[in-house]
């Protein structure tokens, strides 16, 4: 469905789904008529309308009843509202600019900054948007904020800094340069509410995606320790998952560059690239503060999902990880329930028409595993 040019579409990494902001009166004008991007031409509300069957009617005025007429404009009619309209526009710039100064008030409640930031969470998903946030002193002010007193304002910070380094290459190493990766480390490191937490892991894995000279400095400052006693604190099972995310996301990434390379010609720099990965020290860490036997732990929660993220995680971890495997009892006996449990559903799955179906694919992973122990 054609969607207005100036509407925020953005694609939730979270969710995997595309959003469009719902706008509200104010800002649908705005965005129908944003100066900066280049608004729906009249010729392409002609043509949109073409192909609307109704339009040849439309056209042919006098078979068209008056009350059915009255539902359309003329272009000029629409030009005319279009031109009205164009004096209330307001630039993400400008709307940037509102939202920092609303955050950084004195004067402002908690419900307002709170407010400010999920605004800007929304605005910095554009890259550009990132980058005017940067240019305009809001990183550093979003950073500030992952210290405040407020739980709501914290998590929403963490929030906002995530959304700003995700895939954006400049704005995650001015994040590193602000210290960041230090605060985030701090607040997973000291006791905070659980929501907190979860968002203060996605920025992590955001600032670390990609970015292999911040996955160097996440180890040199102990974040593999902090991660370990993270999942291992009472109460925090629920964010098994994203850790050990964090952990394979990383350990995949190094494989991936070291076995295909970087393409010398999207990256002049691929030289560093390749340097930088080779200088990430994960899975020697990783066995030394014993992952091999910690990751196992997740196999034992009873949905698919987290399971298929453990049995991938374990085999990523395998090359170094495999005497533990072998010598952890409680391992051998879950990965055989699991065979059986997968084998079912799969046969069932298969005899319901679904060839490569998800249990089948769980299956594989299990199977992968027992054949390397
Ligand atoms: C905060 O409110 C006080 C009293 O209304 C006002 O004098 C002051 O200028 C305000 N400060 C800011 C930064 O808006
Ligand atoms: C926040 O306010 C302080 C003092 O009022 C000012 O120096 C600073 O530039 C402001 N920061 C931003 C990003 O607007
Ligand atoms: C923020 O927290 C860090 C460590 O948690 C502390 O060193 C720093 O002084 C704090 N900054 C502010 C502005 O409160």
């Amino acid at each position: 469905q054609a969607v207005p040019a100036g509407c925020h579409i953005r694609f939730n990494l979270q969710t995997g789904q595309n959003e469009a902001k719902l706008a509200e009166e104010e800002g649908l004008k705005q965005q129908m008529i944003n100066k900066e991007t280049s608004m729906f031409m009249a010729e392409d509300i002609k043509k949109a309308l073409k192909k609307f069957k109704g339009f040849k009617d439309f056209s042919e005025k006098d078979q068209v009843k008056k009350s059915q007429r009255a539902q359309f404009r003329s272009m000029d009619e629409l030009k005319k509202d279009m031109a009205a309209l164009d004096i209330q526009v307001e630039t993400d710039v400008q709307i940037i600019t509102k939202l920092l100064y609303q955050l950084n008030n004195t004067n402002s409640t908690v419900d307002q900054k709170v407010t400010a930031l999920l605004d800007l969470e929304y605005l910095v998903h554009q890259v550009d948007n990132a980058h005017n946030l940067v240019s305009m002193g809001g990183l550093i002010l979003v950073t500030d904020t992952l210290n405040d007193t407020n739980d709501k304002l914290q998590e929403s910070a963490a929030f906002v800094l995530g959304a700003a380094v995700s895939s954006n290459p400049s704005v995650q190493v001015m994040a590193l340069k602000c210290g960041t990766l230090q605060k985030l480390l701090t607040l997973l490191a000291t006791p905070q509410p659980l929501p907190i937490k979860k968002k203060v892991l996605f920025a992590l894995a955001c600032l670390l995606h990609h970015f292999p000279f911040a996955q160097r400095q996440f180890v040199k400052l102990g974040g593999l320790q902090v991660l370990h006693e993270l999942f291992q604190t009472h109460g925090a099972e629920t964010l098994h998952v994203r850790i050990i995310t964090v952990l394979y996301d990383m350990i995949t990434e190094k494989e991936l560059v070291s076995q295909t390379g970087v393409d010398p010609v999207l990256d002049s720099n691929h030289q560093e690239i390749l340097d930088q990965y080779g200088e990430v020290i994960l899975l020697p860490m990783l066995v030394e503060q014993g992952w091999c036997s910690l990751v196992p732990e997740v196999l034992t929660y009873p949905d698919h999902d987290r399971r298929e993220k453990a049995l991938l995680t374990l085999l990523a971890m395998v090359s170094h990880c495999q005497l533990h495997y072998l010598q952890n009892p409680t391992l051998s006996i879950l990965l055989s329930a699991l065979h059986k449990q997968y084998q079912k559903m799969a046969f069932t799955e298969k005899t319901q028409g679904e060839e490569d179906g998800y249990f089948g694919e769980i299956l594989v992973l299990v199977d992968s595993l027992l054949k390397m122990l």
